[in-house]
Order: C-alpha cells, then sequence, then structure tokens
C-alpha cells in the first residue's frame, strides 16, 4: 500500500571528541587561524580516534535516530550510507552498520555522491517509501575524512572533518509534510576538481601511487569555490518551486558547511538575511556527506526547526553534484531527547585473520599527540596532476 506521506521521524548525529584547532594545524602547515577563520568561517573541526570507523560514527548516530523516532532497529527496512570514505571498498558501510545496530531485516548499501550523498540518499530511501516498498528507512550520512588528507597540503587540511548524521524517514497515513519539492544535478565538467586519483580500477594503489599521495584528497578550491556559489541558490530556488513555494516562506536552510562565505552566497542568491541559514562550519569543518545531517539535527535540537516549519536542505560536492529537498516538518523537536539514551559506542566486527595498520596518517596522529611537527618533506605528493577530462572511449 501506498502511503499518503513520507515524512521525517527521527534524527540523531555524533561527532568524534577530539576537535582539532586552527592553531594546531598552524604547528605542521603555513597557515594561520585568522586565515581559515576570514576564508572559510571554519574554527575547529573533529577527528575520529584510532577505534572509530565511518560505521561506528554511522552506528552511533543511526541508533539515535531510531531512538527519535520510537523504534527498534528491526523496524528498519533499509539502512543508506552516503559516504566517500567508507570503511573498505568493500562490503559496504552499510552491511557493517546494519549489524552494529543490532538490525537484522534491513537491506543495506552504500551511496556515493560525495558531499550531496545525503540529500541523493534522502531521495532514494523517499522513492522506496512512496512506492509502498518499505515503511521504514534509515539514512546516514557519515565520514572520516581526516584518513584520507595530506597534513601536509594545506589548500585540503584545514578545510575537512570527521562526524555522522542520521535520519528516519517513515511512511506515513496523513497528508503532507516530508518532502515537497526535490532538485538533483551531476555536472562531469567538474568530475576532477575535488578527486582522491589512486585505488580505483584506473589507478590501483601500489608503493608508486603511494609516495606520489595519491591516496589523499585532491582539490581545485577556487573552481570548486565558483561551481558552489553559482549552483546551490539555484538548486535551491528550484526544489522550493517544485514545492510551489516562494523562498522568502522558507523558515530554515540547512545548506551543505563548506565554507561559510559560499552559505553568504546562497543567502545572497535567494535575497534572504543569513538569519534563515544554519550555520555550524566553525565547529565541525565541512564534513561531506555528513554536513547536512548533522547540521539538520543540531537545527532541530536547539529549537531552530518548529512542527510546520518550511525547511531546505541543499549540498553541492565532487562529481561534480548539487542537490536540494524542500520539505515540511512534522516531527515534535521534543522527541530529540531520546537520542540521549542513546551511548556514543558502537561496535562493529573486525574481519578474523587479518589485522589493519595505525589508522590515523603520520603527520596527523603528531599534531594530535601535540609531539613536535613532523618535517614538511616527509610526505611526497609528487606533481600535481592537472584537472582534465575523461580520455573519451
Ligand atoms: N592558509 C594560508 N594561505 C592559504 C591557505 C591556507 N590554508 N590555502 C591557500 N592559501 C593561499 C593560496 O596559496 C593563495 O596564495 P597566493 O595568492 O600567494 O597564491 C591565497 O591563499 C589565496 O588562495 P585561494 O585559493 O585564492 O583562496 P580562496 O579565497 O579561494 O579560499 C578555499 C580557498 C577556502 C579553499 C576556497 O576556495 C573554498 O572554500 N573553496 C571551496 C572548497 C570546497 O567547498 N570544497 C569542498 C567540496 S565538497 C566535496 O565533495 C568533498
Amino acid at each position: 500500500m501506498t502511503p499518503k506521506s513520507v515524512r521525517i521521524t527521527g534524527w540523531g548525529m555524533y561527532a568524534p571528541q577530539r576537535a582539532l584547532t586552527n592553531v594546531e594545524l598552524e604547528r605542521v602547515v603555513d597557515t594561520s587561524d585568522e586565515w581559515i577563520v576570514q576564508r572559510t568561517g571554519i574554527r575547529e573541526r573533529r577527528i575520529a580516534a584510532p577505534n572509530e570507523t565511518t560505521a561506528t560514527l554511522s552506528a552511533i548516530a543511526g541508533k539515535r535516530a531510531i531512538a527519535v523516532a520510537g523504534l527498534k532497529p528491526d523496524d528498519i527496512d533499509v539502512i543508506l550510507v552516503a559516504t566517500l570514505t567508507p570503511d573498505y571498498w568493500m562490503p559496504s558501510t552499510g552491511a557493517l552498520v546494519k549489524e552494529a545496530i543490532g538490525n537484522t531485516t534491513a537491506a543495506a548499501m552504500d551511496v556515493m555522491a560525495a558531499c550531496s550523498g545525503f540529500v541523493y540518499a534522502y531521495s532514494v530511501a523517499d522513492a522506496y517509501i512512496r512506492s509502498g516498498m518499505f515503511k521504514n528507512a534509515l539514512v546516514i550520512g557519515a565520514e572520516t575524512l581526516s584518513r584520507f588528507l595530506d597534513y601536509s597540503d594545506r589548500s585540503t587540511c584545514i578545510l575537512f572533518g570527521d562526524g555522522a548524521g542520521a535520519v528516519v524517514l517513515s511512511a506515513s497515513d496523513e497528508d503532507g509534510g516530508g518532502m515537497s519539492g526535490l532538485q538533483m544535478t551531476t555536472d562531469p565538467d567538474g568530475a576532477y576538481m575535488i578527486w582522491l586519483p589512486s585505488g580505483g580500477s584506473r589507478s590501483p594503489a601500489s608503493g608508486q601511487t603511494l609516495a606520489r599521495g595519491e591516496h589523499y584528497v585532491r582539490m581545485e578550491g577556487k573552481e570548486t569555490y565558483r561551481y558552489a556559489t553559482k549552483t546551490l541558490a539555484s538548486s535551491a530556488l528550484t526544489a522550493i518551486e517544485r514545492a510551489g513555494w516562494d523562498p522568502s516562506e522558507i523558515d530554515l536552510f540547512i545548506p551543505h558547511q563548506a565554507n561559510v562565505r559560499i552559505i553568504e552566497s546562497v543567502a545572497k542568491g535567494l535575497g534572504l538575511p543569513m538569519s534563515k541559514m544554519f550555520v555550524n562550519v566553525d565547529r565541525y569543518g565541512n564534513t561531506s556527506a555528513a554536513s547536512v545531517p548533522i547540521a539538520l539535527a543540531e537545527a532541530v535540537d536547539t529549537g531552530r526547526i518548529k512542527m510546520g516549519d518550511k525547511v531546505v536542505l541543499v549540498a553541492f560536492g565532487a562529481g561534480l553534484t548539487s542537490g536540494a529537498i524542500a520539505l515540511e516538518w512534522t516531527a515534535d523537536p521534543l522527541n530529540g531527547r531520546r537520542a540521549e539514551t542513546v551511548e556514543p559506542v558502537a561496535s562493529v566486527r573486525e574481519p578474523q585473520d587479518w589485522s589493519s595498520v595505525d589508522s590515523i596518517p603520520e603527520r596527523l596522529r603528531a599534531i594530535l599527540a601535540g609531539g613536535p611537527p613532523v618535517p614538511l618533506d616527509d610526505v611526497v605528493p609528487g606533481e600535481p596532476e592537472p584537472a582534465q577530462r575523461e580520455v573519451p572511449v
């Protein structure tokens, strides 16, 4: 049976305890707290502990969202984890999360659309439930980006952080509420603006790729910035128009937390004050697919979203992708208190007969230990590859 609407019934987030400040980064790269704050708005970002992974962060945020929805783990029919930093290439992080949250029945998989991943995964879950196939979906955005950053590259290591956010989407017999407008775009012209060169089938990991630092995120910051400022406001506007609404009716925007200047340009593009934009990039940096659900959970839990509010989620990321959802909030924000019953611990089963290496990149480990800075030339990133189009087949 098809439902009358698909609504958010649960939400939750988890961020690792350790905050890495701009001042700490000053010790390993040629940067300053002042530069980072002025150009990005970021003051600190969270760093996963050695025993934490994308799956463990996901499981805690997911369990919190399930508790807030008033459900049991086995009530979830499908688990979608949006991430660009999975625990492994296979199995999916979703499969590990399913076991870690104590679910025995759901289908589980990952969704890959970089920082837009949560919006994309939400739209998939919404479509499943709308079709009548599933009743409850757990949609998670989670990242451990600190494991994929070159802490000698000041253009990337200052930007990103770790964390997870989640929502439960549920079938409802009541009319209205939930997603009313959706817009998603993918623009492969910018495919190499943000990329991680090695480890895939085009360039499998080898001693050579490691020596060239190709297992780290690379980014053309200026071009990405231009794309974001061009795309975010128009994606949001299209989703709002598809909902039949006007931007002035929106109570709160939850934009991808990449850079406060990008968020300011969204406000300007839509002719709205910054008070309509939720901002927490100062405390978490860019947590990619986790950024929108973390911000959403914080916005609800801090009283910025009330029942009946019109809310827009909007993101952009590698691909280049963008996505926006215009939705009506229907859940009681007080349900958020149920998340407090969930301990911030998760156990993800380790494979037998295998032990991983230390999960924290060496330079980052030195910063976290508060020890002396690692000399700047100990990572050999090699010649940066220019952004280029795929060779036509
Ligand atoms: N500290 C100090 N100086 C720096 C730093 C730093 N951390 N990084 C760059 N600089 C220098 C540059 O070398 C440059 O120096 P120069 O003028 O001598 O050449 C100068 O600062 C200006 O650099 P720009 O790159 O022009 O700085 P800009 O104002 O564009 O800000 C930034 C850079 C913050 C990266 C910005 O371009 C940005 O936010 N881009 C978007 C990035 C983004 O959102 N990425 C996430 C995508 S989501 C995903 O899918 C993963």
